[in-house]
């Protein structure tokens, strides 16, 4: 892997994985200083693949950290899972013993929040023998996909999305429940997002946090929020990425959802993830 700054942002090796979405990206070292050059064309690949995936990093969190601040403001907030001393990294863990956030549910980061996360770098530090790999979904794909009759009835419709927990998060991890779900706010957000940079439309319901569809009877409400809801779970939109130790995977929270199968039973899993916040330009 090369550290020297000879390193352009032409010598990126990019492997497409999936026909809409995803991609490894070679030939790059995210301890190295980026270029002005090399940040803006791994934007440019990250909103065209949607989540890039880099292999055999031997990135800490200081690289991390600065690897995700090249691409807009990182979020720092109390999440009662925050790594000791960095209110910007947020630790995902199983089997360890400290709580869990339950992501194996399909989501969008934060979209409970009036400005949800641009996107997240999220790295791996220890991982399940097999198991725990993270599915992503190309949300603009799956607007594409739905029939017409469908577009025209979604156009300008609004969802609420709560970060409230559900009773069944709370089972799983009642203590965190109790003391962070009071935090989380509720957001109002178009069923159909214009993505800030590709300008494209996203079909953004999600089913971990989209509670409502504003001005529609529940009864309507729930069976389009479900169907649409459902549209992540399709496999000709996803990628699924088999983590190893030094893999990162850097996806646009805008375009995508994300799911970490939750299939290794009582193996550790610890995974350490950052949110970029949107630009003010955006
Ligand atoms: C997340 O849901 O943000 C983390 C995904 C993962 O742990 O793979």
């Amino acid at each position: 892997m090369n550290l020297s700054s000879a390193v352009t942002a032409d010598d990126i090796i990019v492997t497409k994985l999936c026909p809409t979405i995803g991609a490894e990206i070679g030939g790059i070292d995210l301890r190295a200083q980026l270029s002005p050059a090399m940040q803006k064309r791994i934007r440019a690949l990250l909103v065209e693949h949607k989540v890039l995936f880099f292999r055999d990093q031997t990135i800490d969190r200081e690289h991390q950290l600065a690897f995700a601040t090249k691409f807009g403001p990182v979020e720092a907030y109390d999440s009662g899972l925050n790594v000791t001393g960095y209110r910007e990294i947020v630790r995902i863990e199983s089997g360890s013993g400290i709580p869990k956030i339950p992501t194996n549910t399909w989501h969008t980061d934060a979209s409970f929040m009036a400005r949800p996360s641009m996107g997240a770098v999220l790295r791996a530090i220890e991982i399940p023998e097999v198991g725990g790999d993270t599915l992503f979904a190309d949300m603009a794909a799956a607007y594409d996909g739905l029939p017409e009759a469908i577009k025209k009835d979604i156009d300008g419709l609004v969802a609420i999305h709560d970060g409230r927990k559900t009773p069944e998060e709370k089972e799983y991890d009642a203590e965190w429940y109790e003391s962070h779900t009071s935090k989380f706010p509720s957001a109002e957000h178009p069923v159909v997002m214009i993505h800030s940079e590709s300008g494209r439309k996203i079909l953004y319901v999600n089913s971990r946090y989209t509670t409502a569809i504003k001005g529609l009877p529940k009864r309507d409400g729930d069976e389009l929020l479900a169907y649409l809801c459902s549209k992540a779970a399709i496999p000709e939109y996803q990628v699924r990425f088999k983590w190893r130790i030094g893999s990162i995977a850097f996806w646009d929270n805008r375009s995508t959802q994300h799911y970490a199968s939750a299939d290794y039973g009582n193996a550790v899993r610890r995974m350490e993830r950052i949110g970029i916040a949107e630009r003010a330009d955006q």
